[in-house]
């Protein structure tokens, strides 16, 4: 055989990798070079298949602007982002979970997703940011405390949703400014309350490269409705996740896999003319739902 030809390519490629290569860097671009020349060889890839291949990641790339990012929107629809959020979630909670004093495990982790807008306005508690908006109004509650159940107070409660009928803000054109979203901080005894809406399921933007492999799958685009919270303090691991209406349709088959059971959240529906959980008796049908977050130590 010529010293120019490689009987076995990929060891041949893993090869050219210098002493010098950062060693994180090493391991992981040693584990993408094995792996696709195995994906390769598994499915005996032909050269078309390939190069539709390298056209749709063309065509991701094309797709992402400002305002879309199609890349995470793929790695979302693959579960990736998913997977990611939980290795990070188990690693960071390896210390709290060999803590035999703690009596409850910290809240699960899932997608942030490619709504989140940093600096939403600082409200007080029991504020209503769905007021105007589309949507049922729901009055949300509960606690943060840590993985000792310990309160937090003055802890950060960033949330974001979109509107009644799934659609964001950031989706909503023109110029409709920050809206469904806002930062609360815990009181003395690490409560918090506001209002905002129940949010509904949607469909993640589909109308890209990702959308026709998504149909190509066989698979829909829809997520169930959910609230996104980011909780945050000094000396605590941050959390962001989502609470799920425990009726909303799509919990089984999230198009994102961002489903945890433990974030799944009964809303309670109260009649016009009820009293909500702050006193206030309010003159239209509203849902109210408890969640109580934990957060690690840091
Ligand atoms: C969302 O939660 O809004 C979302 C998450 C992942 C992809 C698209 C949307
Ligand atoms: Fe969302």
């Amino acid at each position: 055989m010529s010293p120019h030809q490689t009987a076995d390519i990929t060891q041949a490629v893993l090869d050219r990798l210098t002493p010098e290569t950062d060693p994180r860097f090493r391991e992981i671009i040693t584990a993408v070079v094995k792996h696709v020349h195995a994906l390769a060889r598994e499915v005996d890839l032909k050269p078309d298949e390939w190069m539709r291949a390298i056209q749709f990641l063309t065509d991701v790339g094309h797709t992402c602007d400002e305002k879309r990012q199609e890349f995470i929107l793929l790695s979302d629809t693959l579960g990736l982002s998913m997977l990611v959020v939980q290795l990070d979630q188990a690693r960071r909670s390896k210390k709290a979970l060999a803590d035999k004093t703690a009596v409850t495990p910290a809240t699960e982790a899932t997608v942030q997703g490619p709504f989140y807008w940093e600096g939403a306005p600082v409200l007080e508690l029991g504020s209503d940011i769905g007021r105007g908006m589309p949507g049922e109004p729901a009055h949300y509650s509960g606690r943060i405390t840590d993985t000792h159940g310990r309160p937090i107070a003055g802890c950060c409660l960033d949330v974001w949703s979109g509107d009644g009928e799934g659609v964001y803000d950031m989706q909503m054109g023109g110029d409709a400014g920050m809206r469904l979203r806002a930062r609360f901080h815990t009181d003395s005894e690490g409560r918090y309350h506001f209002w905002s809406i129940k949010p509904t399921f949607y469909p993640v933007p589909a109308d890209g490269p990702v959308g026709d492999m998504l149909r190509a799958m066989g698979r829909h685009p829809n997520r169930p409705g959910h609230i996104h919270a980011m909780v945050y303090k000094d000396g605590y691991v941050p959390l962001t996740t989502h609470l799920f209406p425990a009726d909303s349709p799509y919990l089984d088959s999230d198009a994102v896999f961002g489903v945890r059971d433990s974030l799944i959240v009964p809303y309670e529906k109260h009649a016009a003319g009820s009293k909500a959980p702050d006193g206030r008796v309010m003159d239209k049908p509203f849902h109210s739902a408890r969640y109580d977050f934990v957060l690690a130590p840091a």
